[in-house]
Formats: C-alpha cells, sequence, structure tokens
C-alpha cells in the first residue's frame, strides 16, 4: 500500500527535519537561518508517511506583495505533483498579491507553467575575502553603523528600491550587529545590513542611491572580515560582479527571478545592489 502523503501548515516544530531537507541538496542554510525564515513567514509542509517530505515557503510584505521560497522536495519524491500541489495552496492563500521568487534550473519549468515570468537574473558570490582597499565615497557622504533609530528611514529607502513594504523583515535583520549606513548630512542616502547565514556571513540587503555608494559600504564590511567566509547575492545587471570576483567573492551559480502579476514600478531615489536572500528577496 502507498503511504498517505498529506499537506498541512509548516510550524516551528518542523525546522530541524525541514534543514535537513534542504541540506541534502547541499544548501547551506543553518537551522537558526531556517528559524528565521520560518519566524517571519508561512508555508506548507507535505508529509509522507508521517516523515516531512517537502516545504514551501512564503513572506507577505505590505498588502499586495509576497515571495515564495525554500520550495524543496525530498530527491525521492520528486517529479509526483508534490512541489506543485504545495505552491498551489501557498498562492491560494496569496490570493490578490503579486508573487516575486528566485528559481533554480530545477524549479523554473514548474514556475513558468504557474504563470510566473522571468524578470532578470540573481548572481549567488561567495568566497573568503581579500582586503578590499580603500575607495573614495561619494562626494558629501560618509559612512556610519545603522541605529535602531534608522528603522524608518531604511524602511523609505527599501521601499523605494524595492517596490515592496517588508517592515517585519527589515525589522529582525536590524537587530544584527554590523549594519553600514552611508549618510549624507543627517540624512540616510543607503544601507547595507549583515549577518550569520549559512557557511559563514551573508551581506544583504545593499541599497544606495548608485554603484560608488554600493561599493564604499561592501567595501568597509569586507575590510572589517577579511579572509572570513562571505557571501552575497546582487541583481546581475548591478554592475558589482567584476569587483566582488577581484575580491575572491567567486560566482557560485545564478538563479532566475521570476513575478506573476504586475511587477513592482521602477526606483526613484534608491537602487537595490544586493538581496536580503534569494528568498526574502
Ligand atoms: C523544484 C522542485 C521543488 C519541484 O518539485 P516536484 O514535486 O518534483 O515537482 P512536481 O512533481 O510538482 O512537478 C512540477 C513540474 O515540474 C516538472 N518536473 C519535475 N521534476 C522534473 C525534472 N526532474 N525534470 C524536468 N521537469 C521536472 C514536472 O514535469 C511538472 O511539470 P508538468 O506538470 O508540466 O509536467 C523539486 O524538484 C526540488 O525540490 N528540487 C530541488 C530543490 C530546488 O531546486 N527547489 C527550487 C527552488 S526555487
Amino acid at each position: 500500500m502507498e503511504p498517505t502523503t498529506t499537506l498541512r501548515p509548516i510550524t516551528a516544530a518542523d525546522v530541524s527535519d525541514a534543514q535537513a531537507l534542504t541540506a541534502s541538496f547541499g544548501w547551506p542554510h543553518r537551522r537558526e537561518d531556517w528559524a528565521l525564515m520560518q519566524s517571519l513567514g508561512q508555508g506548507v509542509v507535505v508529509e509522507q508517511g508521517g516523515r516531512l517530505a517537502g516545504t514551501a515557503l512564503c513572506w507577505r510584505y505590505g498588502d499586495d506583495w509576497a515571495t515564495m521560497g525554500l520550495i524543496a522536495v525530498a530527491e525521492a519524491l520528486q517529479g509526483q505533483g508534490m512541489g506543485r500541489r504545495m505552491m498551489l495552496a501557498l498562492m491560494e492563500r496569496l490570493e490578490g498579491r503579486s508573487l516575486a521568487l528566485h528559481a533554480t534550473r530545477a524549479g523554473l519549468k514548474l514556475y513558468s507553467g504557474m504563470g510566473f515570468e522571468p524578470t532578470g537574473t540573481v548572481v549567488q558570490h561567495q568566497g573568503a575575502v581579500s582586503q578590499p582597499g580603500l575607495l573614495p565615497l561619494p562626494e558629501g557622504m560618509h559612512l556610519r553603523p545603522v541605529t535602531r533609530t534608522d528603522l524608518p528611514g531604511l524602511l523609505a529607502l527599501d521601499r523605494d528600491a524595492v517596490g515592496m513594504d517588508r517592515t517585519p523583515l527589515l525589522a529582525a535583520l536590524l537587530q544584527m550587529p554590523g549594519g553600514i549606513a552611508l549618510a549624507r548630512g543627517g540624512a540616510l542616502a543607503g544601507f547595507a545590513l549583515v549577518r550569520r547565514f549559512g557557511r559563514g556571513q551573508v551581506v544583504g540587503p545593499v541599497i544606495a542611491p548608485g554603484l560608488d555608494g554600493a561599493r564604499a559600504m561592501i567595501a568597509h564590511m569586507l575590510g572589517q572580515r577579511t579572509g572570513q567566509f562571505m557571501r552575497i547575492d546582487i541583481p546581475k545587471s548591478c554592475g558589482l560582479s567584476p569587483w566582488l570576483l577581484e575580491l575572491g567573492l567567486d560566482d557560485a551559480g545564478s538563479v532566475i527571478r521570476m513575478v506573476r502579476g504586475s511587477d513592482v514600478p521602477a526606483p526613484q531615489h534608491a537602487e537595490m545592489f544586493a538581496l536580503a536572500s534569494q528568498a526574502f528577496g
């Protein structure tokens, strides 16, 4: 007799099994990384014969948007419709919102068949970082640590650059030490956050008015972590790749950004140079 397959909401008690599932594909998420992602989002799991066999999560941003990620089915059970079933269950709960995700090669066919359209490429850079050297700051700007009181300014810049209201995400990431602000007088012009993730630390999001400001913040951050394993996921079009490669952050592969529904409006004053993560956007 075939073991029964059930679909139900994910809970914090699933995090250990879910982390083991994604580790089986070589994904680097630690238990703590999974716990953060689960606590900020919603999701479903499939169980087969009482064992966790698949996960799919989403993060709601404001009233209009959600991103989807951590979509995974145990290798032995792939190709049996579980990925599609979990996606449909989540999409039903996200009715009326535009949806964005970052597709691996394995996921492209599934998402294309569900109305997601490719909109760009994201490159994952990672490695042991070498000393970036001194970089000039844009005219009239300086760097300083971000503080918790910067949250409203961060949110305004993030909304402009990303086109989504990511308040819960940024409030959580701001709790983690090491963030840098790019300031013009008393006004915030950009920011870069950093946190422990996977094999080392991840830099992101990075939001800046231009390439020079983004590079200055990232250089400052990497300069304090020379020799350490760092990861940064960037839109391919942002222009940072050649410099990151010089610093020892190798190209570890790409994913395709896909959107279902109308895409975000074009940014006005700030641009996204690094994602918070492929799942968070
Ligand atoms: C991507 C993934 C979640 C799909 O889950 P799944 O349960 O295997 O997918 P489904 O059985 O629901 O199939 C969905 C579609 O993808 C196609 N598909 C599934 N596995 C496939 C494979 N190995 N090669 C080609 N197509 C495949 C199916 O044919 C189906 O399309 P169709 O309905 O038009 O026939 C799963 O392969 C997986 O976990 N991969 C590793 C992790 C990963 O990369 N996740 C995606 C992150 S964005």
